[in-house]
Formats: structure tokens, sequence, C-alpha cells
């Protein structure tokens, strides 16, 4: 196959473009390095079934004359935690009708790169690809995020209805690993990482004590490879996640970097950065995903623990930043 990847210079596309060349497809990736980096694609910018389109996908030009039998959309802007709300609404609507409008005339599939903050605040957990989106006020902005990607996903599916395009939807819950965003935008783990390094103090938002189930880059990467091939994925929404039973809080997340880097020599130190020095904020408290649609529709069966997964990334964060 041929596979058009936007955002193929972030984290989870340029990990996905290595396992796609790897299987013998043939990789067009288009990224503008607004928060994606070429140091992630070194590996494959030589490979002859790579073409890399240094471009803005906001801009429909940039993919109109590729040919391809899927698009994989991952391009997007984040929580606007150091951003603005408008910025995130605004280009993840852009890129999506794009994406929809490329697989509706060429009539190809898209798979779309959602997410688990889509399930909000909604306090039944684990969340199941049925369970209720729930998110709070419009004037807090970090939801616009969420908000984004809950219209990305139903203005997906009313093109399915009104034009029969295909789609595979994924809700990725907190991926982590090698060619992960060193700042905040990549979430906590690689600041942590950086701090115990440094043995420095870790930043915590908030009290620590908010869950999260986090994910290593080869298990996401695995998840989503059989949904853009399999058959079976055609038309459905899978959770991408480890195994409910890694929920971990993120004051035990900084806690177990620190030892894995420091082992018992010095005692962590943590800073507590109250939320509202970012305006009006809202957390989710816990998050855990169900992820038995994706076990037995796809086969799919998650293999790295976090401990291990945090291994493996700790070593790749050393070597790329010379520590
Ligand atoms: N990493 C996670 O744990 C996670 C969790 C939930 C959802 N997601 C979703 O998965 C997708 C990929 O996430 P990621 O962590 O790899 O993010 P990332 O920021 O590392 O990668 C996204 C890439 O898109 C590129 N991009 C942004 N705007 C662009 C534009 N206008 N034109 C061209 N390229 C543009 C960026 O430069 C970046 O390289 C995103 O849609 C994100 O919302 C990720």
């Amino acid at each position: 196959m041929t596979i058009l990847i936007t955002g193929v210079a972030g984290f989870i596309g340029s990990n996905l473009a290595i396992k796609l060349l790897g299987l013998g497809h043939k990789v067009i990736g288009i990224d503008n390095l607004s928060y994606g980096f070429r140091r992630n694609l070194e590996l494959i910018i030589s490979h002859s079934n790579f073409d890399f389109i240094d471009e803005d996908f906001r801009k429909y030009d940039s993919i109109k004359n590729i040919e391809a039998d899927a698009l994989v959309h991952l391009a997007s802007q984040k929580i606007p935690r150091y951003t603005n709300a408008l910025i995130t609404l605004s280009d993840n609507s852009i890129m999506l009708k794009n994406a929809i409008d490329k697989c509706v005339k060429d009539k190809i599939k898209l798979i779309y790169a959602s997410t688990s903050d889509v399930y909000g605040k909604n306090p039944n957990i684990p969340y199941s690809e049925e369970s209720d989106l729930t998110l709070g006020p419009t004037t807090v902005k970090r939801w616009a995020y969420a908000l984004s990607k809950i219209y990305g996903e139903q203005y997906i599916i009313a093109h399915a209805d009104e034009y029969g395009l295909e789609y595979t939807i994924t809700r990725f819950f907190g991926s982590y690993g090698p060619h992960q965003n060193l700042s905040w935008w990549g979430g906590p783990q690689s600041l942590f990482i950086a701090s115990a390094l440094s043995k420095s103090e870790i930043e915590i938002h908030g009290d620590g004590l908010q869950t999260r189930t986090f994910t290593y880059i080869d298990d996401t990467i695995d998840g989503l490879v059989k949904c853009i091939i399999e058959e079976k994925s055609k038309n459905e929404i899978f959770n991408i996640a480890n195994n409910p039973n890694e929920e971990i809080t993120i004051l035990a997340l900084g806690k177990l970097i620190w030892k894995l880097i420091n082992k018992d020599e010095v005692p962590p130190k943590f800073k507590f950065i109250p939320y509202a020095s970012f305006g009006k904020y809202e957390d989710v408290r816990r998050r855990v995903p169900d992820i038995s649609k994706i076990k037995s529709l796809l086969n799919f069966s998650p293999k790295h623990s976090l401990t291990d997964g945090l291994k493996q990334t700790i070593v790749w964060q050393k070597k790329v930043t010379g520590s």
C-alpha cells in the first residue's frame, strides 16, 4: 500500500512511518515541522519508499496531487495549556476538512487520530468506545482540544453516512517513547526524565493524584497499523491503550522515573504547580481504558509494561539530549 501520513515528523507519525516502511509499504509524509523534528526522520529520510513533503497541511494544495491508498491524519494542535484555544479549534478543523475532502474525492480510507481526552470528566471508568463524552464548560479552554476531536469524529461519521467515506477512528491513551516531544507538548514523562537526569525538582501540575494509563509507542503503533490494514477495522472506533491495570498517578510516575534513573541514591524532589497558574483550568482525575474491543476484533495485545517502556525511553532520551 501507499500510505499518506500527516504529521509524519511528529512522535507517532515518525514511528508509524518507520514501521510501515519496514513492512514493505510506501509512505508519503507531510509535516510543517511546527512541533515535529527532522531528527525523527533521520532513519528513513533516504529510504527509497519514503517521500517527505515539508508543507503546511492547512493548505489543501499540499496534498492535492498525491496518490495514496489510505490517509493517516495525525497532524494536530493539542490541549491549549501554553498555546491558545483558537489555534486548536481552527487548525484542527481546517486540517480535518482537508483530510476528509481528499479521502472522499480519491475514495481512500481515512484513519483519524482522536484522543482519550474525549471522555473528559466522565466518572464511570474504564472508558469503552460507547462511553459518554463528558466535557467541562466552554469557558475552560483546555476542552477545546477534546471538542475539536469529538467534532472530527462526528464529522467523519457524517461523511461516511452521506458520501460513503471509509474510516477508522483511533483514541490514543498517553503514548510515550522514542521521538516523543521533550516539552509538555509530549506529556509529563519526558520532563520528569529530564528533571531526574539533572537531579532537579520534578514539576507536578495539581496535587499529582490524577491518574493516567500510559502506552509504550511500539504498542500504540501495533494497534494503529491494525487500524490501517485490517478489514475488520472499517468504520469502527478503537481505544489504543495499555492494559487498564497500568493506571498510575502522576506523582507515582514521577517517583518511578526518579527511581529508575537515580536508584535510591538521592531522594526525589517535587514542586507542585497549582492549576490556577494556567488560568481557568480543569484536569481529568482518572483515565482508564477498556481495550476489550480492539483486543477481540483486531487481536491487539499490549506487550510493554510501564517500567519496561520507561527504561527504553530513558535510554533514548539520554542519547538524544547527550545527558
Ligand atoms: N501522543 C499521544 O499520546 C496522543 C494521545 C492522544 C491523541 N494523540 C493524537 O495523535 C496525533 C499525533 O500525536 P503526536 O503525539 O505524534 O503529536 P506531535 O505533535 O508529535 O505530531 C504532530 C505533528 O503534526 C505536525 N503538524 C501540526 N500542524 C501541522 C500543519 N499545519 N501542517 C503540517 N504538519 C503539522 C507537527 O509539526 C507534528 O510533527 C495527534 O492528532 C494527537 O492529537 C496523541
